[in-house]
């Protein structure tokens, strides 16, 4: 195994802070427009350190498009993804939507991989990798989620089922800039469950993730690795002050604006304190 760095430290200039926010399958049309509104009024000038997403569900995509236009029409700075997209194109794929349609309606980046979609959509590595080089393909940045179980992890199997993972999109990324696209590692333990993994578990899976990124040929110090499971405004800080976390995708905590706007300044002050 790889000696990884679990120091805390300064984190590269080289890397924008970056922070999802994923709705997953909540809210109605007020709540995803008042939500998004809210964000927008509040966020002030975090986005000048930091790079802000949200991943509403696709019938409110529109909605929050919109809401998130400033009053003189211009958008706010605030970023809108879809929280999945087909391998296909357009055709007879019924439920299915592409990322030519996420594109369509605005959103400049895709949750691919997801645990959730992992889990319950039977979703494996060939197809997620297949997702990735889809969104690319449709100009749209992916937010590839990577992550083990609490079974993986106690039997101190972490390491090798992330390289797994990474290896099956590795060859989607040689090519591609570093903003192009994040990676989040989402521990399944952490996810929802309000179980956040300490700040020298996430600094010691991410810096394992930035050299098995650099290993495969992909320009690693620039690419932004995002920690997600249960990040609240209380643990933002000290999970964005580890050297090898980038921002993180917020579940829970991004559908209440003042919360999710604590993360994204705690995470654009990390870019600020770097100096
Ligand atoms: P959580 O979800 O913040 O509610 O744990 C994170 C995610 O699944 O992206």
């Amino acid at each position: 195994m790889p000696e990884v760095n679990v120091q805390a430290g300064p984190r590269s200039s080289v890397r924008r802070p970056l922070v999802g926010g994923n709705w997953k399958m909540n809210g109605r049309t007020d709540m995803a427009r008042a939500l998004a509104a809210d964000v927008r009024r509040s966020i002030g000038d975090a986005l000048q350190s930091a790079e802000v997403v949200v991943f509403p569900p696709f019938p409110y995509l529109v909605h929050v498009r919109d809401a998130l236009q400033s009053d003189n029409d211009r958008l706010a700075g605030i970023a809108l993804g879809g929280q999945d997209l087909s391998v296909e194109d357009d055709g007879a794929y019924t439920g299915d939507v592409s990322g030519a349609m996420l594109a369509d309606v605005g959103c400049g980046w895709v949750l691919v991989g997801h645990s959730e979609r992992r889990t319950l959509h039977g979703e494996d590595d060939a197809m997620i990798a297949a997702k990735v080089r889809k969104s690319f393909e449709q100009g749209l940045k992916p937010m590839i989620c990577i992550g083990e179980s609490l079974q993986t992890r106690q039997a101190d199997k972490t390491e090798a089922f992330l390289a797994g993972q990474l290896r099956a999109v590795a060859s989607a990324l040689t090519d591609r800039k570093a903003d192009d696209f994040a990676i989040a590692y989402e521990p399944i333990w952490a996810i929802g469950t309000g179980a956040t993994a300490t700040t020298e578990q996430a600094q010691r899976a991410h810096a394992f993730i930035r050299q098995t990124l650099a290993g495969s040929g992909v320009d690693a110090e620039r690419v932004r690795i995002l920690y997600g499971g249960s990040v609240k405004s209380s643990n933002a800080t000290e999970l964005f002050g580890q050297p090898d976390v980038d921002g993180g995708l917020i579940g829970g905590a991004s559908l209440k604006a003042s919360d999710f706007v604590a993360i994204c300044q705690a995470a654009a002050a990390t870019s600020v304190n770097q100096a």
